[in-house]
């Protein structure tokens, strides 16, 4: 089989994952592409280009590489890449949306989403609006009807959603905002596409930060916009390269390394976080877990539907509120205090100080008893161990 047709959509995840844009370099036969750092490329007389590459900006090869490999992955027809999620988010927004238009957003969404549209593009006319995105009707009623002023541009939505953990159903959104003539953005982040393929349910766009599962390994910061119409793909290839906040050759190359092995990771993720969960219920102290891989989820089933595995994430709610929350967050070994996630190793985060500290005092604040747990891929044994040790001290 040529490495072209093994990293063509019919074939498994995994072998997409590792072969999907990684041609083996012809010349020397080196098997994993080298990496290109040239900023320019010479040309053959006046516009003489010898492979299409031009300049750094509008396209590299090693972040061609990456794109290839992220469209394989998400069964989409285009892929961006960019240096942060937020730089991702920021150039997908300012190609699909004018002044005037409207984005309803998870109430829960990321901070940093929010603070983006709402600081950053607000000023510049996108207004929003956060609803309950589990709430179908409330959905309904939030982005209007099309072809009506005020109907909505776009629809955001996080699932699992962070932190709160909430399921919503992708198919059913998609249905809501296509009759109002507005596209569903999914920020498959906390998925990834092992997990979760959001433009096979509907989605018109996925993004993604790259920073997280998909890189894997805490060391790179990027991000992705993923999808498949011609027209919208046009307009954020525009910006990418009119704005240029691309992911350099270095960090496409890490993540594309990364990403090689994301089905592996995320099925030890999964497996860790399920043993970790089911742990977590019923302990003295913790008030609530929320996982979808838990049967009285008010999502489990649909997670079950439309995600491969539950994912790796989780957050605990502690019966001692924020006193509590904050004696365990700073009494754990193995699972390290720190923002971000998606990482092998195991970290622990306090959402209401940290991840989402933008949100602080608005409609989208976290609950101050809250820790979101990120399962690393260590032994779960060890991990159980850790958790136990800081639960015993509150
Ligand atoms: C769900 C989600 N979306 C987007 C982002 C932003 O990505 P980045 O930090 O790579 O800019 C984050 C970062 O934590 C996130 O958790």
């Amino acid at each position: 089989m040529s490495e072209q047709n093994a990293g063509s959509q019919n074939s498994g995840f995994n072998t997409r994952a590792v072969h999907a844009g990684q041609e083996f370099e012809p010349r020397t036969g080196a098997v994993v592409p080298p990496l290109h750092f040239s900023s320019t490329y010479a040309q053959d007389g006046i516009g003489g280009l010898r492979s299409g590459y031009e300049y750094g900006r509008g396209g590299n090869p090693t972040r061609d590489a990456l794109q290839e490999q992220l469209a394989a992955l998400e069964g989409g027809a285009h892929a961006y890449s960019f240096g942060s999620g937020l730089a991702a988010e920021d150039a997908l927004i300012r190609a699909l949306c004018r002044p005037g238009d409207r984005i309803v957003l998870g109430n829960d969404a990321y901070g940093g989403t929010y603070r983006l549209i709402s600081r950053v593009l607000g000023p510049w006319g996108i207004a929003n609006q956060p609803v309950d995105m589990a709430d179908l009707d409330g959905v309904r009623a939030a982005v209007g009807t099309a072809g009506t002023d005020g109907a909505a541009r776009l629809v955001w939505v996080e699932t699992p959603s962070n932190p709160l953990m909430k399921i919503t159903d992708i198919a059913a959104l998609a249905e809501v905002a296509h009759d109002a003539g507005a596209l569903l953005v999914v920020d498959n982040t906390f998925a990834s596409p092992y997990l979760q393929n959001p433009l096979a349910l509907g989605a018109d766009v996925v993004v993604h930060s790259t920073t997280k599962y998909i890189g894997g390994h805490s060391d790179v910061v990027g991000g992705a916009v993923v999808l498949n119409d011609e027209e919208l793909a046009e307009k954020v290839g525009f910006v990418q390269f009119a704005v240029g906040a691309v992911s350099g050759p270095m960090d496409a190359f890490l993540t594309t390394r990364g990403l090689k092995t994301l089905g592996v990771r995320m099925e030890r993720h999964s497996d860790n976080a399920q043993k970790i969960a089911e742990w977590l219920v019923g302990r003295p102290g913790v008030e609530k877990v929320l996982y979808p891989g838990l049967p009285d989820h008010p999502g489990h089933e649909l997670a079950a539907k439309q995600m491969r595995r539950f994912g790796g994430m989780i957050s605990v709610q502690f019966a001692g509120g924020e006193a509590a929350a904050r004696t365990v967050a700073e009494s754990t070994r193995l699972f390290t205090l720190a923002e971000s996630l998606g990482g092998i190793e195991s970290l622990m985060n306090y959402p209401s100080e940290m991840t989402h500290a933008s949100v602080k005092g608005t409609e989208l604040a976290v609950p101050v008893n809250l820790l979101r747990l990120s399962v690393g891929i260590e032994d779960a044994a060890d991990l159980i161990a850790d958790l136990d040790a800081a639960i015993a001290r509150l």
